[in-house]
């Protein structure tokens, strides 16, 4: 999979992920025909109805014309409800859908060029006729992939909090949209929109539209975490100092001066990188559902090299999220899901290898194979549940 910055990418229209980042990424949209046309199949209507009666996963619908414009019903649903939708102007949209099928979170690897800590879920929709979640923004990036079918996109004007809303309804629709971009998309396509952008996609038929959506944490988060870690690596009774302060000539004023002080030995406990590194790797490899805890599997070493032996993949967990942070520019701490995960440092390499690729087949672990710590290391690691051997290639 494409990991290198400097090659063409037919799915970004040729251009290389440095070049998407420098131009495109979190600034303007970009259209690319067929960029993944094998996508368009991939899932039908009905594997999407199956998947929205699951209590576990989020599923929405949004009618139009409902009981109410705009009309939002919260999953699972039954077949019934499912069946007893109008003809037409309704989407099913479920979120997550690369958790459940593998092969669909392997498309992620097309966007490798961006850390896996920014990346939230692959939500799929299908619409009928008319369909629409209406006009509205995202505060995410996203990539809008067409499955199978058509829809119209229109993409307007950047947007914020203050941009007029229609009341009356819960989803958050744009009072208006100025138009700048009007195409309709055919299977495969691919239409990066950056946050912020007013966008507005109307399906002209039976369609399928697969979102591959980005995640960015609050500041306001990160900083709770970073100020807790400074706190914990400073001791929380540190007190302010001021050794060689000036007289002041009005006691009650609060001067400039100190006001300085005080930034400077505040910003002094949060500017520390190891501090940094220590607050937010757990964070930011949370998944994406809080209560998430994968289910395992016990193997024996024999057992995970026949399996392999015989073809089946070693998959990452789609739900889980793994990072790691560096020292030196190797591999340092393993975090998954929020968790940190030892590792003998002789297994740095193997620890990368699996950390970084979704899949990875017999011939790649080769040189691991005969290695009793790291198969060791990886059944633990696959009795958690975070690595998984997939027999279905
Ligand atoms: C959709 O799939 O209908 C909506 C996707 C979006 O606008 O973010
Ligand atoms: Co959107």
């Amino acid at each position: 999979m494409p990991l290198m910055s400097d090659s063409p990418l037919p799915h970004l229209g040729g251009l290389t992920a440095a070049e998407f980042l420098r131009d495109y990424w979190q600034k303007k949209p970009l259209l690319v025909r067929n960029a993944f046309p094998e996508l368009a199949y991939r899932l039908s209507d009905e594997d999407l109805k199956e998947l929205a009666q699951e209590e576990s996963v989020e599923a929405r619908i949004v009618l139009e014309k409902g009981k109410t414009p705009w009309e939002l019903r919260k999953g699972p649903f039954d077949a019934k409800a499912l069946k007893a939708l109008p003809k037409t102007h309704w989407t099913l949209l479920v979120q997550a859908v690369d958790h459940y099928l593998p092969a669909l979170a392997d498309y992620l690897a097309h966007f490798a060029f961006i850390p896996d800590w920014r990346i939230d879920d692959i939500m799929v929709s299908y619409a009928v006729e008319g369909g629409s979640v209406g006009p509205h923004f995202d505060q995410y990036d996203v990539f809008l992939i067409q499955g199978f079918g058509n829809r119209r996109w229109q993409l307007g004007q950047h947007c914020d909090e203050n941009s007029p809303r229609v009341d009356g309804t819960p989803l958050r629709i744009l009072q208006q949209i100025d138009v700048h971009f009007d195409e309709v998309v055919n299977p495969g396509d691919l239409l990066y929109v950056p946050p912020g952008m007013a966008h507005f996609g109307v399906a002209q038929n039976e369609c399928t539209t697969y979102s591959v959506g980005f995640r960015a944490p609050s500041l306001a988060h990160v900083l709770e975490r970073v100020v807790d870690a400074a706190l914990e690596a400073a001791g929380s009774n540190r007190l302010f100092t001021d050794a060689g302060r000036a007289a002041t000539a009005h006691p009650a004023a609060l001067a400039e001066a100190d006001l300085e002080a005080l930034r400077a030995q505040v910003l002094t406990l949060l500017d520390d990188r190891d501090t940094l590194r220590h607050a937010l790797a757990p964070f930011l490899s949370e998944p994406k559902y809080d209560d998430y805890e994968p289910q395992g599997e016990e193997l024996s070493l024999a057992e995970i090299r026949e399996a392999l032996a015989a073809g089946a993949v070693l998959r990452r967990d789609p739900a889980s999220r793994c990072l790691y942070t560096l020292k030196d520019g190797r591999p340092d701490e393993l975090f998954v899901n929020g968790r940190k995960e030892w590792f003998p440092p002789a297994l740095v390499d193997f620890v990368q290898l699996l950390a970084d690729q979704r899949q990875l087949a017999a011939d790649q672990l080769a040189p691991w194979l005969a290695d009793e710590d790291a198969l060791h290391w990886l059944a633990d690691q696959m009795a958690s549940g975070h690595w998984f051997l997939d027999s279905d290639e």
